[in-house]
């Protein structure tokens, strides 16, 4: 073989997402995470964020993070059990735990490793069962197929279909572990917790929520899906929320009894053998934190944009998807339309980018839209003017 057909087998796979509509490449913005931003040179009027309450770029949030770096400095310098354990670190895993109402929270430096430090620890083979809803996180898939136990996919939501797998494989392994989305990110639908912490109680098995979209927007005061759905720690004992989202800052935890973050101090490797975050992002979330749980106005803002939003999307006949959350897509199909259209949006300054398999299943490319406590009335009707446009 010649010496560089490696590479030609690298293009040649380039090509065939290119033609296939499946190219994806990044944008450089010149400017902060806000609805109006300097992206690849030219203005934009984004709704492709997951900051939802507006955060990542609020003024106490950045004094708290440029306090924090004075005073601890920028990296971290080693692992959490080594001794890159600080007290902002320390401070914002006692306020996660008291704010979700758990005995005790972990740190990780994002969500995909915190999914899958967890799932990992507890699931140790092939003799172990893990039951995941089709549309979960990539995350979620990775930490499942990574963890080497037998993975049974379940259809999105349906928990009749789950009873009937976890009545067939009654007896069959030493753990099982129900792992699902609290808020899908691809389609802004929720999962049915309250009936998933009942099977999960009746068969034994464990059940791990990813909260990333829902931690901070929803529920009274903003500890998510679990506490709107009114499910404490023995309903849902492994609870994983995100901090890069909503929170505006980066990272992720994981809440849940004190048993288990003990046991994920010794076992769960993506915490173990990796550089903790570095204590300011840590100090710039405890502000964060704050201002989620004592200013829900921001919370009331987002919900009637996603309210207006909806009932101008209707009137366009525009293919929303059964959505309550910040996360509103529209179905197009086929990925070379999803493209056009976030193409034709762009040109008339608003930036919607187009969701395309494996991100999504086949034929099922969507314009992702998602609200922020930031945007404005305003920008919702430019949004909906040009999308009635497009
Ligand atoms: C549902 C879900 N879980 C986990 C993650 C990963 O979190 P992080 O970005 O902190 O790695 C994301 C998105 O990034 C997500 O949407």
């Amino acid at each position: 073989m010649p010496a560089d057909s490696k590479f030609t087998k690298l293009r040649s796979e380039l090509d065939l997402r290119r033609s296939r509509h499946l190219y994806r490449s990044t944008r450089v913005a010149d400017s902060p995470q806000q609805p109006q931003r300097h992206i690849d040179g030219k203005p934009l009027l984004t709704f492709c964020s997951n900051d939802y309450l507006g955060l990542a770029n609020h003024p106490a949030v950045i004094r708290a993070f440029q306090q924090a770096a004075n005073t601890y400095g920028v990296g971290s310098g080693a692992a959490h059990l080594v001794n890159g354990h600080s007290r902002p670190h320390q401070q914002l895993e006692e306020a996660l735990a008291a704010f979700t109402g758990r005995e005790r929270a972990l740190l990780f430096s994002t969500g995909y490793m915190a999914n899958l430090g967890v799932v990992n620890a507890l699931l140790t083979g092939r003799n172990d069962l893990v039951y995941a809803d089709r549309l979960n996180h990539a995350s979620l898939v990775d930490a499942a197929l990574l963890s080497g136990a037998k993975l049974i996919r379940y259809p999105h939501n349906d928990t009749t279909s789950l009873g009937k797998r976890l009545l067939a494989h009654e007896g069959d392994a030493p753990t099982q572990l129900i792992l699902t989305d609290g808020v899908f990110s691809m389609d802004g639908d929720v999962a049915p917790l309250a009936k998933l912490a009942l099977m999960a109680q009746q068969h034994e098995a464990w059940l791990m929520v990813d909260d990333a979209h829902g931690f901070g927007v929803l529920g009274n005061t903003g500890a998510g899906l679990v506490e709107a759905a009114g499910l404490n720690q023995d309903d849902v004992p492994i609870l994983m929320g995100t901090l890069g989202k909503a929170l505006g800052t980066a990272g992720a935890f994981i809440a849940g009894s004190h048993d288990l973050i003990e046991y994920l101090i010794q076992t769960a490797r993506t915490w173990i053998y990796t550089t903790a975050q570095p204590p300011a992002v840590a100090a710039a979330t405890l502000v964060s934190l704050q201002l989620v749980a004592t200013e829900s106005w921001r919370r009331e803002h987002l919900r009637s944009l996603i309210q207006q939003f909806r009932t101008g999307a209707v009137q366009l006949g525009l293919p929303l998807m059964p959505s309550d959350t910040a996360i509103q897509p529209m179905l197009v199909g086929s990925s070379e339309q999803a493209l056009s259209i976030s193409r034709k949006l762009e040109a008339r300054g608003i930036l919607v980018t187009a969701i395309r398999p494996p991100t999504v299943p086949v034929e099922t490319a969507r314009l992702r839209v998602t609200l922020s406590a930031a945007h404005t009335v305003e920008d919702v009707e430019r949004l909906l003017d040009a999308l009635g446009k497009a």
